[in-house]
C-alpha cells in the first residue's frame, strides 16, 4: 500500500450521536447496546448466528450450525430452506398480505404498486413457466433487465425453482454478457425488449441477440417494456407476458439445501477475466435479512429506497432479498437521476429538467430510508440545493452510502440538505463477496464520524492487519481483513476454486482479505482507505484495470496498453489508459476516439476510458513489468491533456522508473 493513500485519508474528528428520536425507538438504543450485542456474538457466534438464521423460514432445521475448514465454510447443515418463501409466501399468507411489496416509478413516470400477495402469485407463475420451458434446479439463469418489478420476480422465481440466478447489469455490453453467459453456462436469459435511460431505450434484447449465438442458451424470455423494434426468433424467444399468462399461480416450492447457490453474480478483480462469486441460499439470505433489519432499522411502515441496480450486490441484498425478507416495502426506480417524468404521468405540471427526480420521487412516494452512492450525492451536490429544497423530505427518518469511501463534505451535505440534520447516516462498507453489510453504524446506536464506517457489525470479526497478519497499532494503516466466517461469505469462484482460495485466503495467512485498505482510529473506528490491488472504484462501479487493459490490446490497432485510476472529485477515480500504439498507427484523436468505443463494446460504457494517453513505450521495470505506480502518478500528477498527449519526458520518467525499480 502506498504511503500516499494513508496520508490522504481524511480524519473528521467531529462526532454526531444519534438523533434522540430516532434512538428512542430503535432496535439498537445506545453504544452500550451495541457492545452488548458484539460481545454476546463474539462469545458464541454460532450461537448468535443460529438465534439470527432461525429468522428465516425454514423447512427443515439444520443440524450443525457450522462447519469450517479453511477457506471453506458451510453454514446450517443439514438445514432447508426456500428463499422466495423467505421472502414471500411467508409475508402473502399472513398479515402482510394486501402490503405493498414493491413500489415502482419508470422512468418515463408510469407506477404500479405489487403487494405482497399479488408477488406471491407473479412469483409462483414465473417459476411454474421456467419450469414449463426446461429450467432444471442447478442450471443457471441469465438476468439482463432493466430497474422494473419482472427482474425482481424474475429473480424470486430462479431462487423458488433452485436455478441460481446470474444478474448482468444492463449497463454491460454484448460481449461482457457473452462472457458471463459462457463461463456459467446459462440455460436462459431473462430480458427486456429495452430499459428506459434518459429518455432514450437501451436496447436489451438487441444485445441478447449479439450475445447468444454459440454459448448454452436455448430460451430467450422478453418482457415488453419499451415496445421497441426487436429481432424475434422462433422456438427461442418468447414473451413473458404470453407465458406468465399461461401459467398458475399456485406452485409448490421445494425446500433447497441450505449450501444450494442462490446466485453467483461476476465481478472484477485484478485479472482480466470478472469472476462468478458464488452465493449460497441459507447463508446469504440470513446476512441479507439480518443487516436489513438492523443497519436500517426496518420497520413495517417504511419506504426503502435503495438506488442500486439489481445488477450490482447491493440492488440484490437491499432491493430484492434483505427488505423482503422482513416483509419491507421497497421502491424501485427505473431511470436515470437526472431524467424528467414525461408530461404524460405529471398532470401538466412541468418538471423542469429533471435534475430533482430523486427529491421529487422521495416526496411523492413518502420514503423514509434512502440509500445511494456517494458518487451520486456528490453530482446532487454539484446540481444545486435548489432541487432537493423545492421538496419536502421530511418523510426520511434515515440515509445510507455505499460503494465508496464518502468524502467528509459529501457527508456534511447529505447530512444537512438532504436529512435535515434529522436523519442519522449509515456509511456501509461491504463487497460482492460479503454478501451483506460488514462494518456500519447502527443508526440508534453508533455516534457517526463523517468518512468513517464506524464499527464492525455484532457477529463480525474484522482487523487490520500487517502483511504478516499482524495487527497494527490503532492510527496506522493496514490491510482489511476478515477473521472468522459469517453465513454470507462467498462460497467459491464459480469454476475456480483454486483463485478463490488464492485470492481472499492467499494473501494473508488463516483470514479472509478484502482487498482493501484501512485504518482504525483509538475509538475503534475504522476508516476505508480503498482498494490496495488493481481494482479501481470508478462512480461506485467496481472495475479491473487489467479488464480494460485485455479490451483495448484486444484492437488490432494497439500493441501495448496499462490502465491506472487516477482521483476524480466526482467519480471517486477516473479510467486513464496508457496506450502504445501498433507501427504504423497514428496516435491521433482519432485512434482515441475508436478506442473508447471498443472498451465500451468489449465491457460497456462503464469502462470508457475518461483520458487515453499515447506513449512510444510503457515504463517497465527491468524484468519486464509495466510500472503502474509510475504511470498512477503520471495519470494524477498532470492535468487530463487529451488523447495525444505522449509520456514526453522521457528522461525525467527513466529517472523515476530506475528509482521505482528498485522497489517494485
Ligand atoms: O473498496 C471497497 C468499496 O467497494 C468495494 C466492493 O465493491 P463491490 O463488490 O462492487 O460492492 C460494492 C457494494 C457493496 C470494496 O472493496 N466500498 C464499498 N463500500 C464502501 C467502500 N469503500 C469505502 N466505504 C464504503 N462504505
Amino acid at each position: 500500500m502506498s504511503s500516499s493513500s494513508i496520508d490522504s485519508v481524511l480524519t473528521e474528528t467531529r462526532s454526531f450521536a444519534p438523533p434522540e428520536e430516532f434512538a428512542r425507538a430503535a432496535r439498537v438504543r445506545s453504544l452500550a447496546e451495541y457492545e452488548e450485542l458484539y460481545a454476546k456474538a463474539e462469545r458464541d457466534p454460532e450461537a448468535f448466528w443460529a438465534e439470527v438464521a432461525g429468522e428465516l423460514q425454514w423447512a427443515k432445521p439444520w443440524t450443525r450450525v457450522l462447519d469450517w475448514s479453511l477457506p471453506d465454510a458451510k453454514w446450517f447443515i443439514g438445514g432447508r430452506l426456500n428463499a422466495s418463501v423467505s421472502c414471500v409466501d411467508r409475508h402473502a399468507q399472513g398479515a402482510r398480505k394486501n402490503k405493498a411489496a414493491i413500489l415502482f416509478e419508470g422512468e418515463p413516470g408510469d407506477t404500479r404498486v405489487i403487494t405482497y400477495g399479488q408477488l406471491h402469485r407473479e412469483v409462483c407463475r414465473a417459476a411454474n413457466a421456467l419450469t414449463a420451458l426446461g429450467v432444471k434446479p442447478g442450471e443457471f439463469v441469465a438476468i439482463y433487465m432493466p430497474m422494473i418489478p419482472e427482474a425482481a420476480i424474475a429473480m424470486l422465481a430462479c431462487a423458488r425453482i433452485g436455478a441460481p440466478h446470474t444478474v448482468v447489469f444492463g449497463g454491460f455490453s454484448a460481449e461482457a454478457l457473452r462472457d458471463r453467459i459462457d463461463d456459467c453456462q446459462a440455460k436462459a436469459v431473462i430480458t427486456a425488449d429495452g430499459g428506459w435511460r434518459r429518455g432514450a431505450v437501451i436496447p436489451l434484447k438487441d444485445n441478447v441477440d449479439a450475445a447468444i449465438d454459440g454459448t448454452t442458451v436455448s430460451k430467450v424470455v422478453v418482457v415488453r417494456r419499451c415496445n421497441n423494434d426487436i429481432a424475434w426468433k422462433d422456438g427461442r424467444d418468447v414473451w413473458w407476458h404470453d407465458i406468465i399468462d399461461a401459467a398458475s399461480a399456485k406452485h409448490e416450492a421445494l425446500a433447497h439445501d441450505s449450501e444450494h447457490p442462490l446466485f453467483s453474480l461476476y465481478t472484477s478483480g485484478t485479472t482480466g477475466k470478472p469472476k462468478g462469486i458464488l452465493h449460497s441460499t441459507g447463508g446469504y439470505l440470513t446476512n441479507a435479512a439480518y443487516t436489513s433489519k438492523l443497519v436500517f432499522d426496518l420497520r413495517d411502515d417504511d419506504v426503502f429506497w435503495c438506488t442500486a441496480d439489481i445488477g450490482w450486490v447491493t440492488g440484490h441484498s437491499y432491493v430484492v432479498y434483505g427488505p423482503l425478507a422482513n416483509g419491507a416495502t421497497v421502491l424501485m426506480y427505473e431511470g436515470a437521476p437526472n431524467a424528467p417524468r414525461s408530461s404524460a404521468f405529471t398532470s401538466g405540471h412541468a418538471t423542469g429538467i429533471g435534475l430533482d427526480r430523486f427529491w421529487d420521487i422521495i416526496e411523492r412516494w413518502g420514503v423514509t430510508v434512502f440509500y445511494t452512492a456517494p458518487t451520486a450525492i456528490r453530482a446532487f451536490m454539484k446540481w444545486g440545493d435548489q432541487h432537493p429544497a423545492a421538496h419536502d423530505l421530511s418523510s426520511l427518518r434515515l440515509l445510507g452510502s455505499v460503494g465508496e469511501p464518502i468524502n467528509p463534505e459529501a457527508w456534511m451535505w447529505y447530512r444537512k440538505t438532504i436529512g435535515g440534520d434529522r436523519c442519522p447516516i449509515v456509511d456501509t462498507w461491504w463487497q460482492t463477496e460479503t454478501g451483506a453489510i460488514m462494518i456500519s453504524p447502527l443508526p440508534g446506536a453508533t455516534p457517526t464520524k463523517p468518512g468513517s464506517a464506524t464499527r464492525p457489525l455484532p457477529g463480525i470479526a474484522v482487523d487490520v492487519v500487517n502483511k504478516d497478519g499482524q495487527p497494527v497499532p490503532a492510527g496506522s494503516g493496514g490491510f482489511l481483513v476478515i477473521k472468522r466466517p459469517w453465513p454470507s461469505m462467498l462460497r467459491t469462484i464459480w469454476g475456480d476454486h483454486e483463485r478463490f482460495t488464492k485470492t481472499y485466503f492467499g494473501e494473508i495467512d488463516g483470514v479472509y482479505f478484502a482487498g482493501d485498505g484501512a485504518r482504525r482510529d483509538e475509538d475503534g473506528y475504522y476508516w476505508i482507505m480503498g482498494r490496495v490491488d488493481d481494482v479501481i472504484n470508478v462512480a461506485g462501479h467496481r472495475l479491473s484495470t487489467m479488464e480494460v487493459e485485455s479490451a483495448l490490446v484486444s484492437h488490432p490497432k494497439v500493441a501495448e496498453a496499462a490502465v491506472v485510476g487516477r482521483p476524480d472529485e466526482m467519480k471517486g477515480q477516473a479510467i486513464v489508459a496508457f496506450v502504445t500504439p501498433r507501427s504504423g498507427f497514428v496516435a491521433d484523436e482519432i485512434l482515441g476516439k475508436e478506442l473508447r468505443e471498443h472498451v465500451v463494446k468489449e465491457i460497456g460504457a462503464l469502462a470508457r476510458p475518461e483520458e487515453i494517453r499515447f506513449a512510444e513505450a510503457l515504463p517497465k521495470t527491468r524484468s519486464g513489468k509495466i510500472m503502474r505506480r509510475l504511470l498512477r502518478e503520471v495519470a494524477s500528477g498532470s492535468k487530463a491533456r487529451g488523447d495525444t498527449t505522449t509520456l514526453e519526458d522521457q528522461g525525467v520518467l527513466e529517472k523515476l522508473a530506475q528509482s521505482f525499480d528498485k522497489e517494485e
